[in-house]
């Protein structure tokens, strides 16, 4: 018996801020988790570089782990590639990671909203889109961080982050305007979750922190409706049971094994893709 697996997407580690939400909605599913470290970061990746490395790769990811379904938990690639992987891959259901600028606008009080991304994802069309159809009375100001993807990453492996740094790359998110204040920063890479806590601490006032992790397990989950946890699939790899977790750079080291123990997966020796 073997169990078609969620997959699971991300440059690096951002994507467990999405695997978490998404282990509390579907305790039965089996996890195959993705981090293409090989190619991190993707935010300064060129556009169509990454566009074609990202959909040859879900290539050999589909043959090799033929997932239920394969969440895209990471905004710079969903803002990029998602229609591509769609038109490519038609059997397959598709969750992305987009800007959560529509809640946002939706939310804030005082029409200031911010959205904290990678270089890539400020400067897509895809994000531009967003802003116009979602949020054009409110004023958005997007701010793209070279660091914090980097920061989160080795936060995540070490316990240890340089505030000061955490606070100069925010800083610019927080904007005073005829006597109101930004009121929502959208956390538009799903790495920044893990930082959140030192964001909070080294912010200039308080604000409201949009991670948009629980909603994409969600809508996850909505796919899978009707589709069973458990399904004959003698053919594939992985034939039973645990929660895996694979690394593309294949070197993957001590301190990242032991964080992926952490969440439950146990990182492939070899690279099956
Ligand atoms: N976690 C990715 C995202 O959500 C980005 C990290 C990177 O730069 O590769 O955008």
């Amino acid at each position: 018996m073997n169990r078609r697996p969620v997959l699971m997407f991300d440059s690096g580690i951002g994507g467990l801020t999405v695997l978490r939400e998404a282990r509390v909605l579907m305790p039965d599913r089996r996890f195959v988790y993705v981090a293409d470290d090989a190619a991190f970061p993707y935010g300064a990746w060129d556009e169509q570089a990454l566009n074609a490395h990202v959909v040859e790769l879900f290539g050999r990811l589909l043959a090799a782990h033929d997932p239920d379904v394969a969440v895209i938990a990471c905004n710079t690639a969903s803002t990029l590639v998602l229609s591509n992987l769609r038109s490519a891959y038609p059997d397959t259901p598709f969750v992305g990671t987009v800007p959560a600028i529509k809640p946002a606008a939706e939310r804030t009080a005082s029409g200031l909203v911010s959205v904290l991304a990678t270089p890539g994802t400020v400067k897509r069309q895809y994000t531009r889109d967003l802003i116009r159809e979602w949020a054009a009375r409110c004023h958005v100001r997007l701010v793209g961080s070279d660091r914090l993807a980097t920061l989160a990453e080795a936060y995540m492996r070490e316990g240890f982050v340089d505030e000061e740094a955490v606070r100069a790359e925010i800083e610019p998110c927080f904007v005073e305007q005829d006597g109101r204040r930004t009121d929502i920063v959208v956390l538009a890479c799903t790495h920044y979750p893990f930082l959140v806590n030192r964001m909070r601490k080294t912010a200039p006032w308080p604000v409201d922190w949009l991670d948009p992790a629980e909603a994409i397990a969600r809508r996850a989950l909505s796919l899978l409706a009707g589709s069973p946890a458990l399904a004959t699939r003698p053919d594939r790899l992985d034939p039973q049971g645990d929660d895996i977790a694979i690394f593309t750079s294949n070197a993957a080291d001590p301190a990242t094994r032991r964080l992926m123990q952490g969440f439950g997966l146990s990182v492939m020796e070899a690279m099956t893709v």
